[in-house]
């Protein structure tokens, strides 16, 4: 095994863990955000807290699909024909300015970038950030179909194949979730504005539990992809 491609492989794991690490910690900091018990003060520290956390995940799958192509490409576990290299190059380039989109759009919301520049920026790359994650889940699941039904695809290895299918599973999950942080942002800013009441926090409750089921399901979804990635069925 060549000595990059050894590195990015031990990078690639790495990045699972920070995935899986940080999206504990986003989680646990969410569970304070919905507790009513809470000072308010508490509870908004806590969510500025889980989005913070909430960068790992969200920095983890643009550099996991980055590091996949290449080392899909380099392992030759697919990516043989003429286009191997051109592909890897231009996701590696892709992955890095989604990478960027992804910060600036933290950044921003965070109130760290200011300027109207920055906010009409933002208003593009969360639409296009949204279409382009779709498309790009259905490419991916497409690509490893058709490699499955041995039409000519681009993926040598079942493994993979299966792999990219449940990837396309988490990117999905993650649209739905970026569907559903507006609501809950909208929900905690009526709390803030008018104080907690049962109905108030039920309203916060409704989106914030479907948003903690699509995150158990990516984990589940993660388990199973290690195991393929592992035993390489
Ligand atoms: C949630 C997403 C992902 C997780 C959790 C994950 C997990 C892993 C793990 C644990 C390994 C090490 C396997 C071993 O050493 O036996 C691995 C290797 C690998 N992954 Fe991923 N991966 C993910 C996404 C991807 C994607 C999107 C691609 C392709 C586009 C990809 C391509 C590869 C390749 C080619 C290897 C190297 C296999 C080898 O040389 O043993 N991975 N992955």
């Amino acid at each position: 095994m060549p000595f990059d491609y050894q590195v990015l492989k031990v990078l690639h794991i790495l990045l699972v863990m920070v995935w899986l690490g940080t999206d504990i910690a986003t989680m646990a900091a969410f569970f304070g955000l919905l507790n009513p018990r809470f000072a308010l003060t508490t509870r908004l520290a806590m969510s500025r807290l889980s989005d913070l956390m909430d960068m790992g995940p969200r920095s983890a799958l643009v550099l996991l699909l980055m590091l996949g192509i290449y080392l899909t490409y380099r392992g030759e576990w697919g990516l043989s024909g003429p286009l191997g290299a051109p592909i890897a190059a231009a996701s590696a380039l892709i992955g890095v300015l989604w990478f960027g989109g992804v910060w600036h759009q933290y950044l921003v919301g965070h109130g760290r970038l200011v300027g109207p520049r920055h906010q009409a920026f933002q208003r593009g790359f969360r639409l296009f950030d949204l279409w382009w994650r779709t498309i790009l889940s259905l490419v991916l699941a497409a690509a490893a179909a058709v490699s499955l039904l041995g039409q000519g695809g681009p993926v040598a290895a079942v493994w993979l194949s299966l792999k990219l299918i449940l990837f396309a599973g988490i990117v999905l999950l993650g649209v739905y979730l970026r569907v559903l942080i507006p609501q809950i942002g909208a929900a905690v800013s009526v709390i803030v504005k008018h104080g907690s009441d049962p109905e108030r926090e039920a309203a916060l409750r409704r989106p914030a539990w479907r948003a903690i089921v699509a995150v158990w399901g990516i984990w589940v979804l993660i388990a199973a992809i290690v195991y393929l990635a592992v035993a390489k069925l």
